[in-house]
């Protein structure tokens, strides 16, 4: 846990690379005063190289959303952990699109976790269940699946610098956000499990976010609860003044 508020605004595919710098050139001059607040951006990977170069590294960093876990070789379409070094601080690994839409399991959630951390990248770590797993009341044995599965052969001082994000599936893109009671609980059970396989000093330092249709509405509800150290924001981080209130909201839950 920390006392410094995560911000990460996913942007999926959306934004062309003049849009991206659009975002970045009008969230620049709104944000200055916001030095207590880590904000991280995750554009699409075309945008990547380009935003690295205006980024003004004090205010914002940058985030791919995605990674391949070779350096290099025959893997058509794809982007390693070594070619993304110095370009962005974060990778956002293991987002529950990948694993449904493009069929990522933990076995290559892990690989691109290890990839990350092997190239400097802090790895941002997806996990949550499906609206039936949830109704089964899978969570808790989803959760430890997902994180047994996507942190193996991590040392304990990897873990503790890397970030979890709850993302339960049924809340993303739906409007359909999360209780702040059971954001709360999964982030219990979330610690909980690094602290059973890393110790509770690594429990206590790894940064747990939630996602899921998070709002300038509702950010607060989430910033407030101690166990939960910032955002995962997808659709509320294209609009600017829409991400600029939330990155406000963080900003004043960290002076409380
Ligand atoms: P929404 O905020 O659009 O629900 O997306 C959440 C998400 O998937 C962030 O990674």
């Amino acid at each position: 846990m920390s006392n410094k508020k995560l911000i990460v605004g996913n942007w999926k595919m959306n934004l062309t690379v003049h849009e991206s710098s659009l975002y970045l050139h009008k969230l620049g001059g709104a944000l200055k005063a916001h030095r207590s607040v880590e904000v991280v951006l995750a554009p699409s990977m075309l945008a990547v190289q380009s935003m690295s170069l205006q980024v003004e590294r004090k205010l914002f960093k940058l985030a791919s959303q995605n990674l391949f876990w070779k350096d290099e070789g025959a893997y058509t379409g794809e982007v390693s952990a070594h070619m993304l070094r110095g370009l962005v601080s974060y990778a956002i690994i293991g987002h529950s699109e990948r694993r449904h839409i493009f069929g990522e399991h933990d076995k290559d959630v892990r690989n691109k976790v290890q990839a990350a951390v092997r190239h400097g990248i802090t790895p941002i770590l997806c996990v949550g269940e499906t609206a039936h797993e949830r109704a089964a009341k899978e969570t808790t044995g989803v959760l430890h699946d997902q994180i047994v599965g996507g942190l193996a052969n991590l040392t304990a001082d990897e873990v503790a610098e890397l970030v979890i994000a709850y993302e339960p599936v049924w809340a993303i893109g739906t409007g359909d956000n999360a209780l702040p009671a059971d954001v709360e609980r999964a982030a219990h059970i979330i610690r909980r499990q690094v602290e059973h396989l890393y110790g509770r000093e690594t429990a206590a330092a790894v940064r747990v976010l939630y996602g899921g249709s998070v709002s300038s509405q509702n950010a607060s509800s989430y910033l407030a609860i101690t166990a939960i150290d910032g955002l995962l924001v997808g659709g509320a981080s294209l609009k600017v003044k829409e991400f600029e209130a939330i990155v406000e909201a963080a900003f004043a839950a960290g002076k409380r």
